[in-house]
């Protein structure tokens, strides 16, 4: 309850930076979801590898900045820290982003870098296992579900704590094309949500 002695905390907005190299179709939920008001979160910075990724023009039509990085300076520089500290980034979201995170950057947001990965994880992950690679894995596996894995980033590919998971079937006449449609659903519906949760509880 509010009173004078307990004055409300005043939290200002969680500034997110989204990391994708491709359509960005993740990336657009997440800006839209977070647009409101009343959201605890707002997509300050879009960072990118690829200049005519998709994820450019949808960050664009939000007016939303985009940092395109480059590989030595990534792997072998600063890793962008010094514009992230400057953007004042609180939280980076791995949307569609193939580069590993370098152990710099890792250490400057200590569990403040979230991956989303298109299957159950421990399954089906790893170096290369990225896109239609990972479908047609479970298809070959012959599972019969998938899904999304929502994680924190460590210095491995797709191995860091778990935070949430969502399952679909994986149904006997699907391609890799038709069984990632179901699992971007997946992902459009909960990705933005899950982002929102972790937002309200993180500490400043
Ligand atoms: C998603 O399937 C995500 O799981 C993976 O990369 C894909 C990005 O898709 N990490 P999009 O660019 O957001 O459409």
């Amino acid at each position: 309850m509010q009173d004078d002695l307990n004055p409300p905390v005043s939290r200002h907005k969680v500034r997110l930076a989204i990391f994708a190299s491709g359509g960005g179709s993740n990336a657009l939920k997440i800006i839209e979801y977070f647009r409101s008001p009343a959201s605890p979160a707002i997509v300050a910075l879009v960072v990118c590898n690829k200049p005519v990724a998709g994820v450019n023009q949808v960050a664009g039509n939000f007016n939303i900045p985009v940092l395109l990085i480059e590989r030595d300076r990534f792997f072998h520089g600063n890793a962008y820290t010094d514009v992230l500290a400057s953007t004042k980034i609180d939280l980076i979201v791995l949307a569609g982003f193939l580069w590993k995170i370098p152990d710099l950057l890792i250490d400057a947001y200590p569990r403040r870098i979230v991956n989303i990965h298109p299957a159950l994880l421990p399954g089906f992950g790893g170096k290369g296992m990225y896109g239609d690679h990972v479908h047609s894995a479970v298809l070959a596996a012959g599972e019969k579900e998938s899904g999304i894995t929502i994680h924190y980033v460590d210095g491995h590919y797709d191995s860091g704590d778990i935070i949430f998971q969502a399952r679909c079937p994986v149904l006997a006449t699907d391609s890799p094309a038709s069984l990632a449609q179901r699992v971007h659903q997946l992902e459009h519906t909960h990705f933005p949500k899950v982002i929102g949760e972790l937002a309200e509880k993180l500490d400043f």
